[in-house]
């Protein structure tokens, strides 16, 4: 630190010169990101409630409630009328706070001490800190030949030690969703909590069925699901930190519950303690803003271009792992190795993510890639060819 003030222009100027070895979302090159810019409005808003802290709601009811208005929009888009969440920093801290609710849920009423979690191959890794940090062990189910969460495979590895399942509404590489209705089946018999991850497909799904894309129910309708979480940071277009952790009933956050002595509430069942109020009414804004139509509009117009995306990369010869579910194309050339290709279009400006299960360049269309960024990209992939 600096002994004596710095002007504020100084500063600026030095915070410019490390801005610009960032990438730009505005320039389309950011092709494996699940996150986006977000929309302006949203931004205007966030910086409006910069100061409020949802760790100590008595102080900031308002804020509150507006976390409370964006938990229940969310549980109307995912079928339920009463949902009980919060907005978090992300995917990997709702996945968490889903995790040790199961566990705490296990261990209270049916004393299970030492817990597993079947999670399948296809997961985020946020389920492995979890699981580390809840002293659980994971169990892996496998894949079907879809990169699908075997069904048969869960089944099997399911024992009196297992204390949730977890299926995926849109996995990170692939945008697949699983079969979340024989999973959710499964849980119910076994009396399982069962959490599903739609982090990315949770803010698009919803309106891609509405506009009769064909994909399952994934959501509170089903009766064996007790958590979800999903990301207003990814497809809501929210500014960062902006995830959601939606429970179907209270008692999930109550098992989590510890004392908060010298707050304005008794008792707390975040992670974080002191948490970003900003992130709520930025959400809630931009869910006002854009409406179920506006989301509808913007899905729309990914998907098509996804399309698009694949289509032409098929006829250049290259090969798609699977039709995309999703805003997710990953494909291969037919001879140059995968990492050897991601090298390629790095040099060309390019920053594609390389999938692991099965290898693969992952390209993520989302809203700040357009369709003018995809025709460059696919004249380069042709001049790789
Ligand atoms: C399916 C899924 N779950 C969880 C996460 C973790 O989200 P975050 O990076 O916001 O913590 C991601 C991130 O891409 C994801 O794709």
């Amino acid at each position: 630190m600096d002994d004596k003030p710095v002007d504020k222009e100084k500063i600026l100027k030095e915070l410019s010169e490390f801005h610009k070895l960032d990438y730009d979302y505005s320039d389309g090159r950011i092709l494996g990101s699940m996150c986006t810019e977000a929309h302006p409005f949203a931004k205007e808003v966030y910086f409006k409630f910069l100061d409020t802290n949802l760790g100590d709601p008595g102080l900031f009811k308002g804020t509150k409630l507006i976390e409370c208005e964006v938990i229940k929009s969310i549980g109307e888009l995912l079928s339920i009328d009463n949902p009980y969440g919060h907005i978090v920093t992300g995917g990997t801290e709702a996945n968490l706070m889903a995790i040790r609710a199961a566990r705490n849920h296990a261990r209270k009423y049916k004393g299970i001490i030492d817990g597993e979690i079947i999670v399948p191959e296809s997961a985020h890794f946020s389920f492995k800190k979890a699981a580390d940090m809840l002293n659980l062990k994971i169990v892996e189910a496998e894949l079907d030949e879809n990169y699908k969460t075997d069904v048969e495979s869960v089944k099997k590895l399911i024992s009196d030690k297992t204390v949730a399942i977890v299926a995926i509404a849109g996995t990170t590489e692939l945008g697949l969703v699983d079969p979340i209705d024989e999973i959710s089946k499964i849980a119910l018999e076994n009396n399982i909590y069962f959490h599903v991850d739609a982090a990315f497909g949770g803010f698009s799904i919803p309106f891609l069925r509405k506009i009769g894309f064909d994909l399952p129910v994934f959501d509170f309708s089903l009766p064996g699901v007790c958590s979800i979480t999903v990301d207003p940071h990814k497809m809501g277009l929210a500014p960062i930190p902006a995830g959601g952790i939606l429970f179907r009933k209270e008692e999930y956050l109550e098992v989590m519950a510890v004392d908060s002595p010298y707050l304005t509430v008794k008792t707390q069942s975040t992670i974080v303690g002191t948490r970003l109020g900003a992130s709520s009414a930025a959400t809630y804004a931009i869910m006002k803003y854009f409406g179920k139509e506006g989301y509808c509009n913007i899905i729309r117009n990914l998907m098509d271009n996804t399309i698009f995306f694949k289509e032409e990369l098929e006829k250049l010869g290259y090969e798609v792992i699977c039709e995309p579910e999703l805003n997710i194309v990953a494909f291969n050339h037919p001879s140059i190795e995968t990492n050897e290709l991601a090298e390629k279009l790095g040099a060309r400006g390019w920053k594609v993510s390389v999938a692991k299960c099965p290898v693969a360049i992952r390209i993520v269309l989302m809203n700040h890639i357009k369709l003018n960024h995809l025709k460059e990209l696919l004249e380069d992939l042709k001049e790789i060819f």
